[in-house]
């Protein structure tokens, strides 16, 4: 199949009663996760990495946005199932506009500290400029709270006011917009309650398909049912990490790398593996999700 644009990929799901999940991953085991679940399951997907972390400061090495983008293209274009590549929530203009030209086929803008019309004026400049190389652009109107794992809170966040997002899209022209309805980001250990009579608002009043971001913290149930009512795309990210830590250390814990050749821990892709191993669990984890969200099979309709 072949790099497909994340525009078609939410019609899609929005045509067939499915939502199309987003997995987020941070370097080539993770990635390559995402894809074989997808593979497995013959469901299309969107891989993508997160632009804030790949353009955060305190990164100790400064991170070049062309390696990602020119894997993630190199592995969308070479898989089995309908892929699409997003540099999700970046806070610099730089980044984005240095990842459309890395091959990233959608991407998304978002800084909380911005106001509500500065960012209007700064995602008019970037969907004009993703549009016209052909690629999507995602955005967000209200922001989701944040999880706090150590003081187990949730901070900050404000749902989604039905009548700025309206005029956002119409002012902005974005393909699809991330709405803050009760989600929350992060969130590990309990479930966030969604708000479905602000949904059924907001899918009646916005004419581009709806995103819910923070998927680890959502049940399923919530999630078969913003599905229903037309939630087409949906982003998970924490769960998959936790997921790849507890392998690891359940692997440190249980044997004694010391004496084990190094190959055979790292880089040799067999049963000693550890990073197969994690790369296997968490394509276990997606697989659950692909499931809930319905688009298992639904690659063989595309
Ligand atoms: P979680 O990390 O809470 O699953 O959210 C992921 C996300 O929304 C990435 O955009």
């Amino acid at each position: 199949m072949a790099l497909v644009s994340m525009k078609s990929l939410m019609n899609h799901a929005l045509e067939n009663k499915y939502a199309v999940g987003y997995f987020e991953s941070w370097n080539l085991e993770s990635v390559l996760s995402v894809i074989d679940a997808a593979e497995r399951t013959n469901s299309p997907v969107i891989i993508g990495f997160s632009g804030m972390f790949l353009g955060n400061d305190e990164r100790k090495v400064e991170e070049n946005i062309y390696h990602y983008g020119s894997l993630g293209k190199a592995i969308a274009e070479n898989s089995k199932v309908p892929v699409a590549l997003l540099l999700n929530e970046a806070d610099k203009v730089s980044i984005l506009i240095n990842g459309l030209k890395a091959g990233f086929n959608a991407i998304m803008y978002q800084d909380p500290k911005k106001s509500f019309e500065e960012t209007i004026e700064i995602t008019k400049y970037i969907t004009r400029t993703a549009h016209y190389v052909g690629a999507d652009v995602e955005a967000e109107v209200g922001e989701l709270p944040n999880a706090d794992i150590a003081s187990n809170t949730v901070k900050g966040g404000e749902l989604t006011d039905p009548d700025k997002a309206e005029y956002f899209v119409e002012q902005t022209e974005v393909d699809a917009l991330a709405v803050s309805i009760g989600n929350v980001h992060l969130l590990e250990g309990k479930k966030s309650e969604l708000d479905f009579d602000l949904l059924k608002t907001l899918r009646k009043r916005i004419k581009v398909p709806l995103v819910l971001h923070g998927g680890t913290g959502i049940s399923e149930d919530n999630l078969k049912e913003a599905i229903k009512l037309g939630m087409c795309k949906i982003n998970v990210g924490t769960v998959l990490k936790r997921v790849f830590i507890n392998y690891i250390q359940t692997y440190l814990k249980s044997n004694n790398v010391d004496s084990i050749d190094p190959h055979e821990v790292i880089g040799k892709g067999g049963a000693k593996d550890m990073l197969c191993g994690a790369r296997e669990a968490m394509s276990e984890e997606i697989i659950r999700f692909i499931k809930i969200f319905g688009s298992e099979n639904k690659a063989k309709m595309m």
